[in-house]
């Protein structure tokens, strides 16, 4: 196939489609990037050049599948977990907010359901009644997360007792694979939701971990997302952003956790 060369207005096209459906901000340095992705999607779509970028600018669906393609999806089990360690020991600190229905915790990026998954299996282990909504822009990732099914370096980082507790081993194709068990996997729902555009189902949860994902989007749309956030917040409640993300120089309600610069508290 030919190399593919996309014009200064192309560029700018295609960034304000990527922006306006997700709030990724693409610059210019990520001009080699997405033309390599748009090679990769022209030949799953069978589509020539003209006739992909008419199609892309046409098919949310479409910029979803596209979005997939320049962002990162990359994820694993107890990634960063201080924060999610600090929120699971406050809640096993709080007997009386055992209710029935348990604690709520949004995932508000989840990727291929490995935060939501260690979410749930630490939260499993203390004994505290929970459930978890896991969301994400992309149908692909969550089909991998809803599969449950991860190769063995995945997750690496789950200590061995949980990971014999909750996790089968695979064998014969599966070799190298484990599965989530179904009595983590219960636990959690798993739905497509665009931080940018979609509206908050719930202003009830006890946590709500938007994390690694601010990190694409512009000073002004992680604002706009830290607010739609915190007033999904119970007081009291928690907000876990990245290590590498911060909010500072951001207009926000949020206080800080001593020692712990990545989590927040409503
Ligand atoms: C790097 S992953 C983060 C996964 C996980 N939270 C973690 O920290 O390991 C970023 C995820 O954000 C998702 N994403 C990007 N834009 C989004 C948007 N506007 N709304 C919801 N999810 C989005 C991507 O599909 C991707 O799965």
């Amino acid at each position: 196939m030919d190399a593919i060369t996309l014009s200064k207005k192309e560029f700018i096209n295609l960034k304000n489609l990527v922006y306006s459906a997700s709030g990724i901000n693409l610059h210019e340095g990520k001009l080699e990037l997405l033309k390599s992705k748009i090679a990769k999607r022209m030949r799953i779509t069978k589509k020539s050049f003209n006739e992909y970028l008419h199609y892309l600018g046409s098919s949310e669906a479409e910029v979803i599948e596209f979005i997939d393609t320049v962002t990162t999806n990359h994820s694993f089990f107890f990634r960063e977990n201080k924060s999610i360690e600090h929120i699971v020991y406050q809640f096993s600190q709080y007997p009386k907010k055992k209710k029935e229905n348990g604690f709520r915790i949004w995932c508000a990026a989840c990727s291929t359901g490995d935060e939501p998954y260690s979410v749930a299996v630490q939260l499993k282990n203390i004994g505290v009644p929970f459930s978890i909504l896991a969301t994400d822009i992309s149908h692909t990732v969550l089909a991998t997360a809803q599969r449950g099914i991860y190769k063995n370096d995945k997750v690496k980082n789950v200590p061995t007792q949980l990971l014999h507790q909750y996790f089968q081993k695979g064998s014969g194709k599966y070799r190298g694979h484990i599965k989530v068990k179904k009595e983590i996997s219960r636990h959690i729902h798993f739905k497509k939701f665009n931080l940018i555009t979609d509206t908050a189902s719930s202003t009830e949860f006890d946590a709500v971990l938007c994390r690694n994902v601010m990190i694409y989007f512009d000073p002004k749309t992680s604002e706009k997302v830290v607010k739609k956030l915190y007033n999904s917040i119970l007081p009291g409640g928690f907000f876990a952003i990245g290590n590498a993300e911060s909010l500072m120089n951001m207009n926000h309600k949020f206080k800080t956790i001593r020692k712990i610069p990545s989590l927040y508290i409503k």
